[in-house]
């Protein structure tokens, strides 16, 4: 795999970029928005740190869906981000028409890619642009738990004053409060954290973790890119060197942990076919009851979407 589109140059965007080709994995990234030359400027500044931080991938900067040709996987940051005050959710009625008119764009010059979506809504927006698409559910895809799992983590190691490198976590769940971090699959080193940590300050960690995005946009005014950014990266590395590696994602359940026709977080392997595998956890009662309150999270924000592109027709 050779080429990869990134679309929406902005903040998370721009960062996907830098970040893939500071892996030196693929030939070509293309970065695409509708801001004139704003990707042109973000790509060739992308690629005059080449030969400081020693990367051949080549980076280009384009508004024109000509130049993503042959995309092997493409990466949908294109968008408005929450602004103080907003949630997610509040983002639909933009973002879904972008997402969608994005999709049929790319499918227009590239005929099989792989498409992880980074617009938010996110679970609605995977929605969005796997009807547009029509592809395959294990090419059309999104990325938010390895985002959500790293705060947590993070979150974690700063609290046990240990390295991040080695705490290994899995999250379930829509990208939203009601996200489901497990701490009961949650390990520092092998050793289950709950043998590390009070119940009382790992439920404040989990806690701040479902508001993690807000703690962000609270900070800074707009959303994070840095986080979000290498989370997509990595899962585009994963796909290109076909590592099967295992991560949370945004895919459609159909009947997986009784859930179906609903797009939500689970643990899944990605490769070069994208999601090659989606992992069953055997989840207790109160895990399977959080995780059924995001659905339901989701589901309702799915139907807000169905009566908007009813309306559309
Ligand atoms: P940004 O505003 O910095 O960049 C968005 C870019 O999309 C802009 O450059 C804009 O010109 C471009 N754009 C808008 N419409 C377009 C179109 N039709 N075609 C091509 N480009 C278009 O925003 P940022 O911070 O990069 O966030 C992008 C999206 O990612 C937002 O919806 C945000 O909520 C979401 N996000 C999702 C995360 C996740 O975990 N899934 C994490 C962080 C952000
Ligand atoms: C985040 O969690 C806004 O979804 C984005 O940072």
């Amino acid at each position: 795999m050779s080429k990869v589109t990134v679309v929406g140059a902005g903040n998370v965007g721009a960062t996907v970029a830098n970040v893939l080709a500071h892996k030196d994995l693929v030939k070509e990234i293309v970065l695409l928005d509708i801001r004139g030359n704003f990707a042109k400027g973000k790509a060739l500044d992308s690629w005059q740190q080449a030969p400081i931080d020693y990367y051949s991938t080549s980076l280009t900067g384009t508004d024109d869906y000509k130049d993503t040709a042959n995309s092997d996987i493409v990466v949908i940051t294109a968008g408005i981000p929450r602004k103080p005050g907003m949630s997610r959710d509040d983002l639909i009625s933009t973002n879904a028409g972008i997402v969608q008119s994005v999709t049929k764009s790319i499918l227009k010059y590239s005929k099989n890619p792989i498409i992880i979506i980074v617009s938010n809504p996110l679970d609605v927006m995977t929605y969005a642009a796997h009807t547009a698409s029509k592809l395959p559910k294990n090419r059309v895809f999104g990325m938010a738990g390895i985002l959500d799992t790293a705060r947590y983590r993070a979150f974690l190691a700063t609290e046990l004053k240990v390295s991040p490198k080695d705490i290994s976590a899995v999250l379930m769940g829509g990208h939203g409060d009601t996200m489901v971090p497990l701490p009961r699959y949650t390990t520092v080193a092998g050793i289950p954290v709950t043998e590390m940590i009070t119940a009382k300050k790992l439920n404040a960690i989990v806690e701040r973790t479902k508001k993690g995005g807000g703690e962000l946009v609270k900070l800074m005014g707009t959303s994070a890119w840095y986080a979000p950014g290498a989370a997509a990266a990595q899962m585009v590395a994963s796909i290109v060197r076909d590592e099967n590696r295992i991560f949370p994602c945004c895919t459609l359940l159909s009947g997986q942990y009784g859930l179906r026709s609903v797009y939500l977080g689970v643990p899944v392997k990605l490769g070069k076919n994208g999601i090659e595998e989606m992992i069953k956890l055997k989840l207790n009662k109160s895990e399977m009851a959080l995780l059924k309150k995001s659905a339901t999270a989701v589901k309702s924000v799915m139907k807000t979407y169905d009566k908007m592109s009813k309306k559309k027709k």
